[in-house]
């Protein structure tokens, strides 16, 4: 398991690029505005997989019933089909770890309510 502990330190400005390249064309990170093919991400950290609320979810991702933070996406986003099997997201993952801490540090400020 890919552990955050041991990530490098995420830079945002880089993160924020990653988001609009890998990200973007499915997810938001703007509160209220609204889903795309994939949830709204605003307030994602410390809430639990599944719950955006009007968003309708694979049972996969509902049941995997993590809690969203640096340790989890970091996990997560290495290889989502690996970490939630079954889910509808379509990306194959971010094997850098550079690249995965850069997006984390970019979510956690994007993404606050
Ligand atoms: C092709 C569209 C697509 C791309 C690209 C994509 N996602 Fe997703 N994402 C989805 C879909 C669809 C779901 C819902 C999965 C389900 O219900 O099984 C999802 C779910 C998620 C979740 C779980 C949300 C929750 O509330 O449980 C996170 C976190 C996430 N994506 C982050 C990302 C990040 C960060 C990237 C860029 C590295 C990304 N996604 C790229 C479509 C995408």
């Amino acid at each position: 398991m890919a552990s955050f502990a041991d990530a490098p330190a995420g830079d945002e400005k880089s993160g924020e690029k990653i988001f609009k390249t890998k990200c973007s064309q499915c997810h938001v990170v703007e509160k209220g505005a609204g889903h795309r093919q994939g949830p709204n991400l605003n307030g994602i950290f410390g809430r639990q997989s599944g719950t955006a609320v009007g968003y309708s979810y694979s049972a996969a991702n509902k049941n995997k019933a993590v809690i969203w933070g640096e340790d989890t996406l970091y996990d997560y986003l290495l290889n989502p089909k690996k970490y939630i099997p079954g889910t509808k997201m379509v990306f194959p993952g971010l094997k850098k770890p550079q690249e995965r801490a850069d997006l984390i540090a970019y979510l956690k400020e994007s993404t606050k309510e």
